[in-house]
């Protein structure tokens, strides 16, 4: 999708060349978006004007109505077209832009000398490569380095502009206004030692309590408790699924193998066979971390847990896993010292240049929906709906602070109110969201206290909780939501948006799963460890399907709220945590902390429709 590196130099020549003549638009420009940079960001000095960004210019979609349309009835399990999953040829014709919007951008950029341009699969999205300099006068604006509490530093403005005849037609520019700082899912407290959480009960249930330990979960306690254990995959020709890696994570063969090897030696042959995708330089290894890997950077915690999770439950179904490189948007230099790329839109958009993609991918990653500007994290979610349309689930895990960590609610309208803060993508409607459970009879939702490790502080772990303030409720949720928030008597009301999509849809364990990194056992906890294993299960029960000569589940919501739901244990004890409060409760039936529950595997394959596999 990237012009080669040997162009970069010359198009940073051409576009100088093109700074000496004045912008040219045919209308006079005018404010297309603002948005605050959030509290955790802090304004440093102007970017340098040299830095190369590579600007994604989302170029208003053709028909998405119509696609929407396609999406829900191809997954409503009531429809005649349920399971009619769209071509590749057949969700890009849908989402292409207009020919005039098409015309009216490339007038635009042609007439200021911006050449060297590459497209998405549906030329909804122009990617071009150009100077910090050029793209502040293209978008009349200024870029100033911004630095992350954490350290991380990237160019971004607050407020960018396009000529007025233009507006209709461009949804969103990156990178502008976009603070993603996203992060692994993954609730690890290295060097603290695990412990028995205080509601743990001892299963009453022997074949559970045999396998089942609470402070090392492994994929036999998994296969036992959702009762995977006796199924025997049919369709591993056909059947795939797949997980992504951002900010550097490799799945690390050799550790996967020795996890394999002791924990599911039935799956061993996985380590060595799953295929590993590179997109935009992400990196890519077949051998064990290096040392600097495992001290420098102690890189692959979360790739190992994810490819772990999925490899010990998924039975040899054929694994992928994409690493989505962030780096050089720009070339680095000493202002800004690193800096990551738009981490979704640059995996989906290559995804869906694929004419084959597996029947269920499961994310791990994910941020405070409000350092996302909306118009961006509503085309990355309808990228999510294009690959639901061509019959794939999307799995992402919904967040470990509940609704929001301790200390940190505030929104970002400038006004730093109190309020509960959603995470994206979890929040996208187009996406199963996946929250924590622990403990086994019953299982309640994952909790562990705030506490200081080795003099540094962790905040509480709880499963992403929530409502988001950018996707209104689907119409798939209208049965429960309502019901859930008029349960509540006005708790918590002006904190979260009563109407918004609510997640996560379902829940599975994530506490303390046993794995292997840096060729070492130890454990790992985080909704990152719930979404793969989820992916893992639901990839057994598209197996069943294709068997039986169906179609993978694709979307799932649509058919989790209206039937699937019956094959999913209901969750009852807990709350959500976060912000201060103890957050919203765990019930009877849905709830915004554990979804539906977690997976009853043969009742799942049941109602699936699978005629085959028992
Ligand atoms: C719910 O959890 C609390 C604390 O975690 C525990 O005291 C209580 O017994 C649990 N209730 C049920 C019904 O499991
Ligand atoms: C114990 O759990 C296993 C696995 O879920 C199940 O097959 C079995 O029926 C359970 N036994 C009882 C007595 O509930
Ligand atoms: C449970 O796992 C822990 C490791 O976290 C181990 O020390 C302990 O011996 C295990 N318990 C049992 C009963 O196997
Ligand atoms: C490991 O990292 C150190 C410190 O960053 C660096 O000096 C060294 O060259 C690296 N070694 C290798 C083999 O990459
Ligand atoms: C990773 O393993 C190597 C080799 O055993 C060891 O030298 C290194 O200290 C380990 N890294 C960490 C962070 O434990
Ligand atoms: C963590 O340590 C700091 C400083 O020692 C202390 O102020 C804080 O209260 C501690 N937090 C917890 C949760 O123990």
């Amino acid at each position: 999708m990237r012009s080669v590196l040997s162009t970069l130099l010359s198009a940073a020549i051409a576009a100088q060349a093109v700074l000496a003549s004045p912008i040219r638009a045919r209308s006079p420009y005018s404010v297309k978006e603002t948005h605050y940079a959030p509290r955790e960001w802090t304004k440093l000095n102007r970017a340098n004007g040299e830095s190369l960004i590579e600007l994604q210019i989302g170029l208003k979609q053709g028909n998405f109505d119509e696609l929407e349309r396609h999406l829900y009835e191809v997954s409503d399990p009531e429809h005649e077209r349920y399971g009619k999953h769209l071509s590749a040829e057949a969700v890009d014709e849908l989402v292409k832009p207009t020919k005039e919007s098409s015309d009216l951008v490339h007038e635009w950029l042609r007439e200021n000398g911006v050449e060297d341009l590459s497209y998405s699969s549906a030329k909804d999205w122009i990617i071009v490569r150009l100077p910090v300099e050029f793209v502040e006068h293209l978008l009349d604006t200024e870029y100033h380095n911004y630095k992350h509490e954490d350290g991380h530093v990237v160019a971004r403005t607050t407020r960018w502009s396009l000529p007025r005849h233009l507006h209709a037609h461009i949804d969103t520019v990156q990178p502008t206004t976009s603070f993603f700082r996203t992060a692994a899912n993954d609730a690890t407290w290295v060097n603290a030692p695990a412990e028995v959480p205080a509601s743990y009960q001892k299963p009453s249930n022997a074949s559970i309590a045999a396998v089942c330990n609470v402070t090392s979960v492994t994929p036999e306690c998994f296969a036992t408790l959702y009762s995977t254990k006796w199924y025997k995959p049919q369709a591993l020709k056909k059947n795939k699924v797949g997980f992504t890696n951002y900010l550097g994570e490799i799945p690390i063969r050799p550790d996967t193998e020795i996890f394999l090897k002791k924990y599911a030696p039935a799956s061993v042959s996985s380590a060595k066979s799953f295929k590993q995708y590179s997109i935009d330089n992400g990196p890519v290894q077949d051998g064990p971390l290096t040392y600097n890997q495992s001290t420098v950077e102690g890189i692959s915690r979360e790739a190992n847990l994810d490819v772990q999770a999925i490899s010990g439950i998924s039975k040899l179904t054929p694994i992928t896993s994409y690493s989505t490189g962030g780096e050089p948007p720009f070339i680095p230099d000493p202002s800004t010292p690193t800096n990551t790329n738009e981490p979704y839109l640059a995996w989906v958009n290559w995804l869906l240049t694929q004419k084959s993609i597996p029947q269920v991918i499961s994310t791990s990653y994910g941020e405070p929906e409000q350092s996302i500007p909306r118009s961006y994290a509503e085309r990355v979610c309808k990228q999510f709906a294009q690959v639901g349309a061509r019959g794939t689930t999307l799995f992402f895990s919904s967040g470990d602070h509940g609704i929001g960590g301790t200390d940190k609610c505030y929104s970002n309208d400038g006004k730093n109110t109190y309020k509960f803060i959603p995470n994206f993508p979890a929040s996208c409607p187009f996406v199963t969201s996946v929250g924590a459970t622990m403990n086994f009879q019953p299982e309640v939702a994952v909790y562990r206290a705030s506490r200081n490790v080795s003099g540094v502080f962790r905040d509480f772990y709880a499963g992403g909780s929530g409502f988001s303030e950018y996707f209104t409720r689907p119409k798939y949720q209208d049965k429960v939501v309502p019901a859930y928030v008029k349960s509540l008597g006005g708790l918590y009301d002006g904190l979260y948006e009563k109407k918004g999509r609510a997640y996560p849809d379902l829940a599975a364990q994530g506490l303390y799963f046993a794995y292997v990194w840096n060729l070492t056992e130890g454990v790992i906890s985080g909704t990152s460890a719930s979404a793969p294993l989820s992916a893992g299960i639901f990839t057994l029960v598209n197996d069943a399907l294709l068997a039986s000569g169906k179609s993978p589940l694709g979307f799932l919501n649509p058919w989790l709220y209206s039937k699937g739901y019956k094959g999913l244990t209901d969750i009852t004890n807990g709350t959500s945590h976060g912000c201060n409060v103890d957050g919203f409760p765990v019930t009877k039936g849905w709830d915004p902390v554990t979804g539906f529950g977690t997976p009853n595997f043969p009742d799942l394959v049941k109602l699936s429709g699978a005629d085959c596999g028992w």
